[in-house]
């Protein structure tokens, strides 16, 4: 496919500088998917599955999805593909000055949760790197205290960052683009792989009845249809102007509504299809109690302990997992800083260069806070799940009754369906989108305020 011209965009109504832009239609897709598939997927997904009581959760979710994530991320797109510019000039060219403080609050946001990912994400390149050398460890659970302890976690999370600064750093194209193309498909053979091996594990059974089986008192737990709302706004990379950002990067009429539709069917799928690796894998060695007990690191104790247990074979998947998980991580992190440094790039006409260093120092030194504490880290979990939930609710309120004439946005370029279904999106978006999301702010307050009260022992 032939390069499109890049687009001079008018900043500040003077001077004009030169957007980047994507290269092609299927970069921007697996640049939105690679942000959206990550811990999120193989990591949270599962433990949070098993906080919510199994196959309930799942179903939660997928309504979620549909219902709050799709449309939310039409929102994003809509906002960013039109103003060209990263959430704060996007929000304070299209609905003025106030509008900016949703903006900064996205990348308060991204910047937070990028500090304590990147942390996480060097632990999962630990265990990929002990299984290649050595093997994964015999005790699972004391092997998790000393990587998450004293300086190793810090080691790992500035080396994991580094990478991340250096392919923002290369720009749209020739850094996020590029890494998509290559990684995210390698991402899901691995997943569609491990998930078939998984299916010939003796005992596997249980792990699928408790995932596929549904119990009918935890659909309908609020607190738990809250919490998949939470869940899908982290695992779509929605909140915080991530999906904004991106699509700020569009040069062309992409049917929006149909891209919103794609990425987040791929994001569901290898959430799902980590479910049904992880499940299998853990009640094999019956292990599920120990996750359903659920803490950050529950997941990370249960799944090397399994991949021991089954010898030269565990140790072949087992390191082929670890090294999806670091992938998909990657490719969101990228996002994460890349929201960060667009934002310096747009308000402070700042070289590419120096934004993605700077913002990237600045998460480095605020991600030894989490390196060092378990505790820390699970707060920032729970309140930027929080700030999430809040930019969402927000952003709904502003694309349905702030932003100029967003359906002219979301049309531009829809045909058939998908430009059929935009009268009704735009009414669900202004009537029912923030009552909905309202409810997913007020627990995802809650849990934050829980998890205050038990770290500080209140
Ligand atoms: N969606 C990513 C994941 O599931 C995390 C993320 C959240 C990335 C918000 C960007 C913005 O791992």
């Amino acid at each position: 496919m032939a390069r499109p011209i890049d687009v001079e965009v008018q900043k500040h109504g003077e001077e004009s500088i030169q957007r980047e832009v994507f290269g092609t239609r299927v970069g921007f897709i697996l640049a939105a998917v690679g942000s959206a598939v990550g811990l999120g997927n193989m990591w949270r997904f599962p433990y949070r599955v098993s906080e919510g009581g199994g196959a309930a959760f799942v179903l939660l979710y997928i309504a979620m999805t549909l219902v709050v994530g799709i449309p939310l991320m039409l929102c994003e797109f809509s906002v960013g593909r039109r103003s060209r510019l990263s959430p704060i000039g996007a929000l304070k060219k299209e609905g003025g000055r106030r509008w900016a403080l949703l903006g900064a609050l996205g990348v308060l946001t991204g910047l937070l949760i990028l500090s304590y990912y990147s942390v996480i994400a060097g632990w999962v390149v630990r265990y990929a790197l002990a299984g290649i050398v050595a093997g994964f460890p015999a005790a699972p659970g004391e092997y998790f205290n000393t990587i998450t302890t004293g300086i190793a976690p810090i080691l790992y999370h500035l080396a994991f960052m580094v990478v991340v600064i250096t392919i923002v750093m290369s720009g749209v194209e020739k850094g996020i683009e590029r890494a998509s193309l290559v990684m995210m498909p390698a991402l899901f053979l691995i997943v569609g792989g491990l998930a078939i091996w998984a299916a010939t594990l003796a005992g596997s059974g249980e792990g699928y009845a408790y995932y596929l089986t549904p119990s009918l008192g935890e659909l309908l737990n609020p607190a738990t249809i809250a919490e998949a709302g939470g869940q899908a706004f982290f695992s779509l990379s929605l909140g915080m102007g991530a999906m904004l950002t991106f699509a700020s990067y569009l040069s062309r009429d992409e049917n929006l509504n149909r891209e919103a539709v794609t990425i987040a069917s791929s994001d569901f799928g290898v959430a799902f299809v980590a479910g049904l690796v992880v499940f299998p894998v853990i009640a094999a060695l019956g292990l599920t109690s120990q996750v359903s007990a659920s803490t950050v690191g529950a997941l990370f104790i249960a799944l090397p302990g399994a991949f021991v247990e089954m010898g030269a074979a565990g140790r072949v998947v087992g390191i082929l997992f670890f090294a999806a998980l670091a992938v998909g991580a990657l490719t969101s992190a990228v996002s994460l800083l890349e929201v960060v440094t667009a934002s310096i790039i747009d308000e402070f006409d700042a070289t590419r260069r120096s934004a993605a260093v700077g913002a990237g120092v600045v998460i480095t030194l605020v991600g030894l806070v989490p390196a060092l504490s378990l505790d820390a880290l699970g707060l920032m979990d729970a309140t930027t799940e929080w700030f999430l939930t809040l930019g969402a609710f927000f952003m709904a309120i502003f694309v349905g009754w702030r932003m100029r004439d967003p359906s002219a946005e979301m049309l531009r370029g829809a045909t058939g369906f998908f430009a059929s279904i935009v009268p009704a999106v735009m009414f669900f978006i202004r009537w029912l989108m923030p009552p909905i999301v309202g409810f997913v702010v007020f627990y995802a307050g809650r849990n934050l305020w829980n998890t205050v009260a038990t770290t500080f022992g209140l």
